[in-house]
Order: C-alpha cells, then structure tokens, then sequence
C-alpha cells in the first residue's frame, strides 16, 4: 500500500472515522498525522460551494459561480471537446472557490423522459453519454480537481430514489445502464465515483461487490474512491468490505463506531479498511498539494463568454418551414412569454448555481438588428390562466411580422426528488400557443425544458428551437442562432416521442412499490421505438442546419470507417455525423441498429473533407450472459452512417467473425424481446431474462429502517400515519404553489436509516431501530430505546472525540 507508513501510526478509530465525512461537504482531518481535509461541491453545469451553513438541496446560498448549461443541454453539441473545454473551466473555478472534487457529471440514463434529473444526465444513450461524461472529467481533472462521475448506478427514478430496488438483467444493466459509467471510468480516468442511492438488484449500489469490485475494480481497473451519495450508506462496513470508501456527508461517529464493531466482530477485515483507508489518502493528499499555490479568482466575463458559446453550441433547431431563420435584418418581432423576461436556465436541487449575471431576451434584444414592436410575458409560468395577460400577448402579436415566442417547461417539472407525472407544458401556455397562431402564422418558438416533451403544437410553428436548459449566458445564445450570427449545429441526445404512452416503460415507470422493475430491457429510446416500429415526433441525433450536406464515398475497413462530407449550402455550418452498427437477423436479440460512434465537423460553405470513425471494443460486442462476459455474434453487420437516427445517409456491410458458440438464450421464451413488443412482458419471461425469481416488492405490513418516509402510509402506529399525511399534504400545498419544496421532497423519499448518516451524529443507528419501532405501532418501547439510545450515543461520541483529539 502507499501509505502503508501512515496507516501503521493510525489507531482504527482515526482510519474508521476518516472513512466518513465530517460535515455537509469536508472529510475528516487528522491532524497529528498531517492528513488534510477536502472539500467537495456540486455540481455538474456550475460550482456550487457553500460557505456558510452547508444543505445539499441548493436551499442555502451558495458562492457566485458561472452556471453553464446543464448536461442534457451540453449532451446535443455531441462535441467531445467542448465537454472537455467546458470541464476545464468548471475545474479551474472549481480550484478557485477551493473545491477539490466537483461532484459530477452525472450521467445517469434517461430511462424514460420523466425522471425529474433528465436535466443533469446526458442521454437515453450509453455511448453517447458515456463519451461525454469522459470529456468533462479530463477536462476537470486536468486543473488538479477530482470529477466524481454519478450516480453509479441504474439511477433513472427520483421516486423514492434512496429507498428503491432496480431489477434488472445483467446483459441491461452492461449494456444500457453501466455502458457510459464504464467509458468515463476508462477514458475519463475519473479518479472518484459517487454510488447511488438505489440498490441494484437487492444490494445497495454502496454495498454492491457486483458493481464496485468485480466490475469497477476489477475489470475498468479503477483506482480512486467511492464516495456515498449524500446519505446513501445503509452498512457501512458492507460498504468498506464491497470497496466503497468515504460515506458522506455527516454520519457524526455512528458509522465509524458501526466500524469498528464490524471488524472486531469479523464481519469485515481490517484489511479491508486499510485498503480503503490507502485509497482515500492518496486521494486526500494529491488533492490538498494540486491546490497550494492555486489562483483565488476566475475570469467571470470569460467564463460566461464560455457559456454562451456552450449554449450557442447545444441548442437544437427542429423546424424551420420555408427557412424562416434566421430572421432577415430589421424583422419586425414581438417577443412574447415568460421565459424572455425571466429564462428558465437550469433545474432545481443539488446543482443549483448561483450565477454570476443572467441574460435575458428582453434586456438583450437591442443588441441586435430587430425592430421589436413589443415585449409582453403572455402567461403565468406557474400554469395559472390569466385572461388579461393573454390578450395582451395577442394584440402584441398582431402587430408584428414574427412572434418569437419564448416557452417550456416551468421550475416545478422537472426537479431533483421528483418525478413528472405527464410530458407536457402547462395547459396556459398550450392555450396561448394555440390563440397565437390564429392572429399570427408566423410563429417562432423557443423552448426551455431539460427533458423530453410532448408538442401536440408543435404544427402551429413555422420554427421551432430547443435550448434545453441553456445557462446564464442562454439569451444570447439563442438570439444569435435567431438572427443568424450562428448556425444551429445541435442534435437531440434523446428521442422526442409522439406522447408518454409511446416510451418503452410507460407501463413499469416510475415503480411505486420496493422495486423498479426494468422489464423493457435494453429497449430504451430510440432502441425501442426502431424496433418496434413506433413512430416519433424528432428522432435520436435529430437537428436541423441552415445549410445542408451530403454524405458519400463510405469505406470500411477493420479499423472503422472513412466518409467524405460536404457543405452543400452557402453558409458554413457544422455537422454531427454518426455511426450506428446492427446485425440484421442477429440470433441474440438486439435493437435495429445502436450508436457506436460519431463525429462532430466544422466546414465552410462549398467544403468538404473525409471524416473517420474508429471501431472500438464496443461496436460489435453484446454482453453474454451465459459466458458471463462480453462477446461478438458473427455474422455481416451494417454501418449505418446518417444525420440522425432516422436519416441513414449511406451504409455498407462488414463480417466479423464470432467469439463464442454458447448461446445466452432460448427464443422461445423470450418472444418479447425478440420482437421488441416489451409493453406488457409477462412474469414467466421477464423471470427468464433475469434468471431467477421475480423479487417481491408489496409491503407486508411491517416498516424496516430502509423504507421511506412516505412509506409511512402503511404504518401501524397512528401518530406515522399522521406524521405521513401533515408530509404529504406539505408536498401538495409546494406542488400547487408552482414551487418545489425540496426539503419536503427528500425527506418525503428518505428512508428513516438516513437520520443516522445525516445528522452530524445527533441521531445513530439505535435510535432509528426505536423510530422504526414507534412507526410500527409499539410506542413505548420504541420512545424508551430512542431516550436510552439518545443518551448512550452523546456519551460515546464523546469518548470518541476525545481519543480522536489526541496529539501524538
Ligand atoms: C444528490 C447528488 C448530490 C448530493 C450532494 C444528493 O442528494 O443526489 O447528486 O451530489 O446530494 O448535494
């Protein structure tokens, strides 16, 4: 062990205690040996470093910092180095607010497109969100600051997120929802990684050997720590034994006593600790020397220049009839909607930034050849019709060429700690959309919405441009793509589907029992909707240009493939190529064709040049689940190279031979998944495809420590049950006033056990099995082991303290 010198002067109280953390965002420091503490921030699209009093739901002000957009946004530049540039910046602020490690990015997939994070993840694609994810760790860890990739991992649900069980088959869980996780531990050689609340087929993804050793030790050879998410450790010691490092933020002394009781016990070696105790030390002590000498400021105007140019990169043009963009010189627009006054820029919870300066539409606008005939808000972002502003709005509207109207999707949809229940926008701004295409026909849409939505409307625009959730620097962005100052080269990193009923899960998603189950498999997005043939509104990779180009002269060799593309308009422009792979009568069911590689490239008009994309280990392989590895069916694949998902532009054939004859399954059994028709998967097959059992997830009367709150709802003990509805009805009342209440929402799905790991060590273990047992209807003995309990922990920590206080 490196610091094997170090770990043989600490007694186990210091290496146990060292493995948790010591507030809302530090470790541990242990003076007498040297041993520094460290600091850790959200977030993934802008640092969020509190200075006074810490929370982890963005509730407390945190420090300036410059707010990029989030990842769903950056994800449809498809532009590796921009993710790199961007995490360049984001570490350099990050060293600069002395954060050492920047807890993102998260790249969790967008299983389906109402989980409230979609935002803060990167795609429905493992490949594309995997590369992205890479690029954003090199470039953050190359300023000396640590990214931590999350939430490892099947963390695609806010509901009841710390209290859930993901079944899923091994091939799924390789293939769709560890895939990007492995790309950005290999290729990012992200040095921390967070674990997810979940737990990943029974066992906690903190505990889980399955994930955390044998595949990110193991075998992507991974070498630096595993931090918990903020209260995602149940067992400590199983977590130290499955080699998870540091839990955080602030169990107080309880895990580390829980410990030390494990390894006196035998439950866990002390060699196991050691391991874990060297892991994090050299994490500890790299960090705290990158960041002497660091610089104490960051260039803000620089910084949101950077975020402008991100913004202007990632936003995603879907229409344009009759090329009515960019608008000619002195158009005469109305600019209409909230969202110009007021954007919407990023999403609520953990990464919410604190910006430097915002842009609006309405304060900008002047800066650019326009003659704007007026400005009026149209509707209530919080959904509330309001007859008044609406006809103003349209007498606006009336009076101009072009609407630019500026729409999506308000703060209380999409949230950390909540799920959407529906895709679609508030029925005002429908409303409003619908009026104004009868006074105006030529309407330009603008849209903000960090997921996924459906757009029955979608017709009544001549154009339309998704920006996503596109930062502080978003308004500019947007009205130099509008007025032609640059050419939209942004593609859909996810599909927009006709309506909800459409996505593969609509029937398993979100599980409102212990368990998710994920029956649809590895039919996600667009490898659902190619195979079983349902249309959509914008495909995968979707995303116009004003100028076009043509695709020719493909050839294929073992190495990849080589494709010339030109420009074939008359402005420059910017082109996503891509390339999916498929084994047209593949004997393992697999989807029509999956992205395996892609390409971002500038040309001038008239321009062309040959492109090339690599194979890699991933283009042909599947996950065996009888070899228990990965491996190649043989036969003649397709390369497929296009513009989209669904605009294959040229393709050719190439054989490549097998690695095994061990065939995983027995089609017979699995007609589902061969035809891809996964909406209603019958127990018998869904249990083939997992091997074992179907995992009971109805409550059966009694509570545990690792149910959540809103759990209470089963309680036996009538004060629960009225604790559950004063909770519930807290969440309604935020839900009605158009706000996320975020703390409601977490403790709503927090689990009782996360008291102990929260609570800086003013409630342990004990003392849950005493709540737990209250909740479950025996009050006195519940009340007597939390008043006992309350005393023996104060007096324990104390002892702790004081040996953990000594000098020598
Ligand atoms: C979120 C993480 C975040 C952490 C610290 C958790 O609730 O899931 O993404 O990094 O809080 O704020």
């Amino acid at each position: 062990m490196k610091y094997q010198e170090i770990i043989d002067k600490m007694t186990i109280e210091e290496k146990a205690a060292f493995l948790s953390g010591k507030g809302e965002w530090q470790t541990r420091e242990i003076n007498r040996l040297g041993i520094p503490s460290i600091f850790c921030s959200d977030g993934p699209h802008g640092i969020r470093k509190q200075a006074g009093a810490g929370d982890h739901l963005g509730l407390n002000e945190s420090l300036p910092a410059t707010c990029f957009p989030t990842a769903a946004t950056v994800a449809n530049s498809w532009d590796t180095e921009l993710g790199e540039m961007l995490g360049e910046v984001l570490g350099e602020e990050a060293m600069s607010l002395g954060v050492n490690v920047l807890l993102g990015p998260g790249l969790n997939i967008k299983r389906s497109p109402l989980c409230g994070r979609n935002f803060e993840y990167f795609s429905e694609d493992p490949y594309l969100s995997g590369k992205m994810a890479a690029s954003y760790i090199r470039g953050i860890q190359s300023k000396g600051v640590y990214a931590c990739p999350k939430h490892f991992a099947v963390n695609s649900q806010e509901l009841r997120r710390m209290a859930m069980n993901a079944v899923v088959d091994e091939r799924t869980l390789r293939e769709i929802y560890l895939t990007g996780f492995e790309i950005a531990v290999r290729e990012g050689k992200a040095r921390t990684i967070m674990s997810a609340y979940n737990e990943v087929n029974g066992t906690y993804a903190n505990e889980n050997k399955h994930l955390l050793k044998e595949i990110l030790r193991d075998e992507w050879g991974f070498d630096g720590i595993v931090i918990t998410d903020w209260g995602a450790s149940n067992d400590h010691a199983l977590g130290v034994a499955a080699g998870s490092n540091l839990e955080m933020p602030n169990p107080g002394l309880g895990s580390a006593r829980e410990l030390i009781v494990a390894v006196n016990s035998g439950k866990i070696s002390e060699e196991d600790v050691d391991e874990r105790v060297d892991e994090l030390l050299d994490v500890v002590m790299t960090l705290y020397v990158n960041a002497q000498n660091k610089k104490e400021t960051f260039d803000k105007e620089k910084h949101h220049d950077i975020a402008k140019r991100v913004a202007t990169e990632s936003a995603v043009l879907l229409k344009n009839e009759n090329g009515i963009l960019p608008l000619k010189k002195g158009s005469k627009v109305a600019i209409i909607g909230d969202f110009a006054f007021s954007p919407r820029y990023q999403g609520a919870g953990s990464s919410l930034v604190n910006v430097t300066r915002l842009e609006t539409v309405t304060d900008i606008v002047s800066n650019y050849d326009l003659q704007v005939v007026g400005k009026s808000p149209g509707y209530n972002r919080n959904g509330m019709e309001d007859a008044a502003m609406k006809k103003d709005a349209l007498d606006l509207a009336g009076k101009a060429d072009i609407v630019l109207f500026f729409f999506g999707l308000n703060e209380d949809s999409e949230s950390e700690g909540l799920d959407r229940t529906h895709m679609r926008i508030p029925q005002n701004q429908i409303t409003l959309i619908q009026e104004l295409g009868q006074v105006n026909p030529n309407l330009v849409g603008v849209i903000s919405a960090g997921s996924a939505i459906e757009m029955p409307w979608h017709h009544y625009f001549k154009a339309l441009l998704h920006c996503y959730l596109n930062g502080q620097a978003g308004a500019g962005a947007s009205l130099d793509i509008i007025t032609g100052k640059v050419n939209p080269s942004g593609k859909l990193n996810e599909t927009i589907p006709r309506r909800l009923e459409d996505t593969s899960c609509y029937r398993y998603y979100p599980s409102r029992e212990r368990t998710t189950e994920y029956r649809e498999c590895i039919y996600v997005g667009y490898r659902y909707y190619e195979k079983a043939a349902i249309p959509v509104l914008y495909p995968f990779g979707f995303g116009l240009s004003y100028t076009s180009f043509s695709y020719s002269d493909l050839e294929i060799t073992n190495e990849g493939i080589r494709v010339t593309i030109k420009n074939e308009g008359e402005l420059d422009g910017a082109e996503i190529v891509q390339m999916y792979i498929g084994l047209p009568n593949a004997k393992v069911f697999r989807p029509e064709k999956e992205l395996k590689g892609f390409i971002k490239v500038f040309l001038k008009a008239g321009e062309s040049k040959v492109v090339e994309i690599p194979f890699d280990d991933k283009s042909f392989r599947y996950f065996n689940i009888n070899t228990n590895q990965w491996e190649v069916e043989e036969g003649d694949y397709v390369i497929k190279v296009g513009a989209s998902s669904a605009d294959i532009r040229i393709s050719d054939m190439i054989h490549v031979e097998g690695t095994t004859d061990i065939f995983p399954y027995c089609e017979d059994n699995l007609k589902s998944y061969y035809s891809g028709k996964i909406e209603n998967v019958p127990d018998a097959e869904f249990e083939e495809l997992l091997g074992r059992v179907i995992p009971d997830g109805k409550w059966n009367g009694l509570l545990s420590e690792n149910d959540a709150f809103c759990q209470m709802y089963y309680a036996k003990s009538g004060l629960a049950r009225l604790v559950y509805k004063k909770l519930t009805a807290m969440k309604k009342k935020a839900e009605e006033s158009g706000k996320p209440d975020l703390n409601t929402l977490f403790i709503y799905n927090m689990p009782f056990r996360a008291m102990a790991k929260m609570t800086g060590g003013a409630v342990d273990m004990e003392m849950v099995h005493g709540i737990v047992k209250i909740v479950n209807g025996h009050f006195f003995r519940g009340l007597g082991q939390v008043i006992s309990g309350y005393f023996r922990n104060n007096s324990k920590n104390k002892a702790y303290e004081k040996l953990l206080a000594r000098e020598r």
